[in-house]
């Protein structure tokens, strides 16, 4: 495998909103100036000020941030759940604020219909788009097994444990068939080993048939291992306080994880992190 180039960490960083980027094609997201507050019993509570990002065709893009900094909340509004108080969502160069339908979507909260069966939840996506082709039952059955979730095709979501819930959303949101995925948090769940794994499959399915990737996580070494760029939000009210892009060649295997350059971009993520985590106790 070929090793990343030793070029300094303090190249990487492009800072504030994200404004070199002139693809000629339009992007498959892009969140423009999206502001959103809260308000309960008329206390207003700022939650999102003024975030811009891009997700090029075929892109895995990666957000960290402190908890309760508006990541979620971003989601929602991309996939048209929330509305925003200021600012645009497009897609494809298509204005869509508000829109629902367009994207494959994991909640941080796996969210399955509990009157459904495991492989009738993963196959929801599919159904509702009418685009359950031949064999996708069975091509369900052969990523249950490979997620370990082989014997709970007809069990109920009730009866699995909560990472299990995890791996059967992350499945659902993996063969809907839209271009664009949302990930919040999909392996928040599991254990270290299961993650790994999940990290390999997702890695290996995306480099075989990329799609357009969003990609919330609190892992840091997660999101440098899948991510061709990182956003780092602020505390809230969530803005964007650094875009890295992550120079390591593709296919990536996790033996980066053992090189200069990984440790030191994975040292200056954490640093802001913890900046970020230290303010918000103040
Ligand atoms: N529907 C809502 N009504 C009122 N407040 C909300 C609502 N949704 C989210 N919030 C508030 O917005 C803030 C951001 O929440 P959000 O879930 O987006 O954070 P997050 O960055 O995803 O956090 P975590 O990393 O813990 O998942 C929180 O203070 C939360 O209480
Ligand atoms: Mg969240």
């Amino acid at each position: 495998m070929s090793q990343p180039s030793d070029s300094p960490v303090q190249e990487q960083p492009v800072y504030g909103t994200d404004t070199r980027r002139t693809s000629p094609l339009p992007a498959a997201l892009e969140v423009s100036g999206v502001s959103k507050a809260f308000t309960h019993r008329r206390k207003v509570t700022p939650v999102l000020n003024n975030v811009s990002l891009r997700v090029e065709p075929q892109e895995f893009v990666s957000i960290v941030g402190p908890s309760g900094c508006g990541k979620s909340t971003l989601f929602h509004i991309i996939g048209g759940l929330e509305t925003p108080d200021a600012g645009t969502v497009s897609m494809n160069g298509r204005l869509l604020t508000g829109q629902r339908g367009e994207i494959s979507y994991m909640p941080q909260q796996p969210a399955l219909f509990p009157w459904r069966t495991i492989l009738d939840n993963v196959l929801l996506a599919g159904e509702l788009k009418g685009a359950l082709g031949e064999g996708a039952r069975e091509e369900a059955r052969q990523w249950l097994d490979k997620v370990g979730l082989a014997g709970f095709e007809r069990a109920y979501p009730h009866m699995l444990s909560g990472g299990m819930q995890q791996r059967a959303a992350f499945l659902r949101a993996l063969l809907a068939p839209q271009e664009l995925m949302l990930l919040d948090e999909p392996f928040s769940a599991l254990d270290a080993l299961t993650r790994s794994a999940m990290q390999r499959w997702l890695l290996e399915l995306w480099e075989a048939n990329r799609r357009s990737v969003l990609f919330i996580t609190h892992n840091i070494e997660e999101a440098l291992l899948l991510s061709s760029r990182i956003y780092v939000f602020s505390g809230r009210p969530g803005s964007i306080l650094h875009t890295v892009d992550i120079p390591f060649p593709r296919p990536r295997r996790e033996e980066i994880t053992d090189s200069p350059e990984f440790l030191k971009l994975k040292r200056q993520l954490s640093d802001w992190m913890r900046e970020e985590q230290e303010k918000g106790r103040k």
